[in-house]
């Protein structure tokens, strides 16, 4: 099973949905860098369960505690293990599936292959896991913030069929994000978008959408030309999140219906350095950042256990009407904004050490 992310940066995930405990170990952090739990536990609050009427309602209340790897308020150098205690498992409300596997759900592959479905929660196929991420994430944003003035922002930019206008150009900040429960800074979508998933919500059914995701002041240089493509970094980070199921950088599939004239951003003198006019490349060109602010879009399905009746089969393949029971998400969107921006910081944080020894 693979448990790790990054080569000069990386991280490793532990931990079951219905066990004692989830968390990581962050190796490959520079000591020096002013870390504690208050850096952490905001990106946590905000992918936590429970926070509205949008998400789960399972109670988790995700509070981490740094083991190792900080000294005085700074990292040391060494790994540093993050833990966060798994406190509201009800594993009856996966008695109703062990018989059943969940359609579009991971149960019948992980069956397939381990020979067990981690016996209730999904086990390491659970949203549950991505809380591990979230803190890792957190610490590779205080290292890419303090070294490089990195800043990592996503939102929700569509739910089902609905969309926002465009709001890449703007420099919006999480509080903006944060000003409604859906996670989508501008307000008239927000409205729409939570409308819609009260709808799907009460129909016992659930709905996808899509997050877009700005980091500014990457420097030029991060990414290599071949199978380190930066945007390829990320599109597998991105499609690592449960439920992701599509990735594009800056004009990404829209991009594939224009002419080349259309396309290319043209280069231009930009405060003493050579810029780019438009950002049709999302800031990274041959795999490699060019310095304009990364651009990018991750697409999620609709969770699939879903309250309604499905017409399925169980593990024998006998016909079951399936209404699937317990505390499940009707959109995983306003939760996954976090996810998307730890993803992205843990990339771009191994991307910076990696460029840290790519020449004299
Ligand atoms: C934040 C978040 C919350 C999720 N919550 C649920 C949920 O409540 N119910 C569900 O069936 N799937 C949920 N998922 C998605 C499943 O974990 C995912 O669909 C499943 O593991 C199968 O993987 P796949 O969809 O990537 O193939 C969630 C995903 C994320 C990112």
């Amino acid at each position: 099973m693979s448990n790790t992310i990054g080569t000069n940066f990386r991280v490793t995930t532990f931990g079951e949905s219905h066990g004692p405990a989830i968390g990581a170990i962050v190796d490959g952090c520079p000591a020096g860098v002013s870390l504690s739990v208050a850096d952490i536990q905001p990106q946590l609050d905000r992918r936590r369960p429970g926070q509205s009427t949008l998400t789960t309602s399972r109670a988790e209340r995700d509070q981490v505690r740094i083991l190792s790897g900080v000294s005085a308020g700074l990292t040391m150098g060494s790994p540093i293990a993050l833990v966060i205690d798994n406190t509201d498992c009800r594993s009856e409300d996966y008695e109703a599936i062990q018989k059943v596997p969940r359609p579009s759900h991971a149960d019948f592959t992980y069956c397939l292959k381990y020979g067990h479905t981690a016996a209730s929660g999904a086990g390491r196929a659970s949203a549950r896991e991505t809380v591990a991420r979230v803190a890792a994430g957190a610490v590779a944003e205080k290292f890419l913030a303090v070294k490089h003035n990195v800043q990592i922002v996503a939102w929700v930019s569509a739910v089902g069929g609905l969309e926002t206008p465009d709001l890449t150009a703007k420099t919006l900040t999480r509080k903006e994000v944060d000003a409604t429960q859906v996670r989508c800074p501008h307000e008239d979508s927000a409205r729409a978008f939570a409308g819609l998933i009260e709808a799907v919500k009460k129909e016992g059914d659930s709905v996808g959408g899509i997050i877009t995701c700005v980091c500014r002041n990457v420097p030029p240089g991060w990414g290599e030309p071949v199978f380190g493509k930066l945007n390829a970094l990320l599109a597998h980070a991105m499609l690592t999140i449960p439920a992701a199921k599509g990735f594009e950088v800056g004009s990404g599939f829209a991009g594939a219906r224009q002419r080349g004239s259309e396309q290319n951003d043209l280069f231009v003198l930009k405060g003493g350095r050579l810029g780019t006019r438009t950002n049709r490349s999302g800031g990274i060109q041959g795999g490699i950042s060019n310095g304009e602010p990364l651009i990018f879009r991750v697409a999620f399905k609709p969770a699939s256990s879903i309250a309604k009746e499905q017409e399925t089969a169980d593990y024998e393949g006998r016909p079951v009407k399936l209404r699937i029971p317990g505390r499940h998400d009707p959109c995983v969107l306003p939760r996954a904004v976090a996810i998307v921006e730890a993803m992205g910081a843990l990339v771009l944080a191994d991307a910076a050490r990696q460029n840290e020894e790519c020449r004299m």
